[in-house]
């Protein structure tokens, strides 16, 4: 599992913790996902190239740091990735978004698409791909092949929870995307859930179950 990276913050375990319990409002569910999501995005984008402007302070000229290169893309799983995206986006303003809309089918636990928008130039720029579950990883797949098609060669996938099924699935299908979560799960269910998990994070997030 060498493309794992487990970012196991004590703030986002702690936050991670009161999401999961059954307790917790939509409204706080909604607030800690971008609590946590600007924590994630912190991490995610550690590694990310500089170059220098030059400017000029109260006090001097100075030669200062910026990011380098294109624009990063954030590529939002719908519905439950928005939960994510809108907090990468405070961080990071002028990333552009795409947005792949797929709902997993009950019975096969297939992802189906129904909507896909993604700039039209997002070779050669980094694209992080945002869900906060990988469970079979048919979704993020999904997803992911689509950006692919579209010209997207260099991805990372950021996600919440993981379960070590989808790990595996998606290691085996995108074997040069490194993941990011916050955790790592026991298994999934026999209807594909995580265990221990979170329950289903679309409808924790917007109040539809
Ligand atoms: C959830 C979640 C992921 C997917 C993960 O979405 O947000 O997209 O399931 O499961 P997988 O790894 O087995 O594909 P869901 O299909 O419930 O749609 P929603 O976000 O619209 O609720
Ligand atoms: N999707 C969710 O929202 N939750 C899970 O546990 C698995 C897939």
């Amino acid at each position: 599992m060498s493309n794992i990276n487990v970012i196991d913050h004590p703030l986002i375990l702690h936050k991670l913790t009161k999401m999961r319990d059954k307790n917790t409002s939509t409204a706080g569910f909604r607030r800690l996902l971008r609590e946590i999501s600007h924590l994630l995005c912190y991490e995610v984008t550690r590694n990310l190239e500089l170059t220098t402007d030059s400017i000029e302070t109260p006090m001097t000229k100075m030669s200062a740091p910026v990011l380098a290169g294109k624009k990063l893309v954030f590529a939002s799983i719908l519905r439950a990735g928005n939960g994510l995206l809108e907090g990468m986006l405070d961080l990071v303003p002028s990333a552009r978004v795409a947005h792949v809309g797929l709902y997993r089918d009950h019975d096969t636990l297939e992802a189906i698409e129904y909507y896909f928008k993604a700039p039209d130039d997002i070779s050669n720029r980094l694209v992080i791909v945002v869900d906060p579950m990988l469970a079979t990883a048919n979704s993020a797949t999904a997803a992911i092949e689509k950006l692919k098609e579209r010209g997207a060669n260099n991805i990372k996938f950021l996600c919440l929870l993981a379960a070590p099924e989808g790990i595996e699935a998606f290691t085996r299908a995108q074997p040069d995307i490194p993941i990011y979560t916050a955790a790592i799960d026991s298994h999934l269910n026999e209807n594909g859930y995580i265990v221990p998990g979170l329950g289903d994070a679309g409808d924790r997030m917007y109040g539809t179950k």
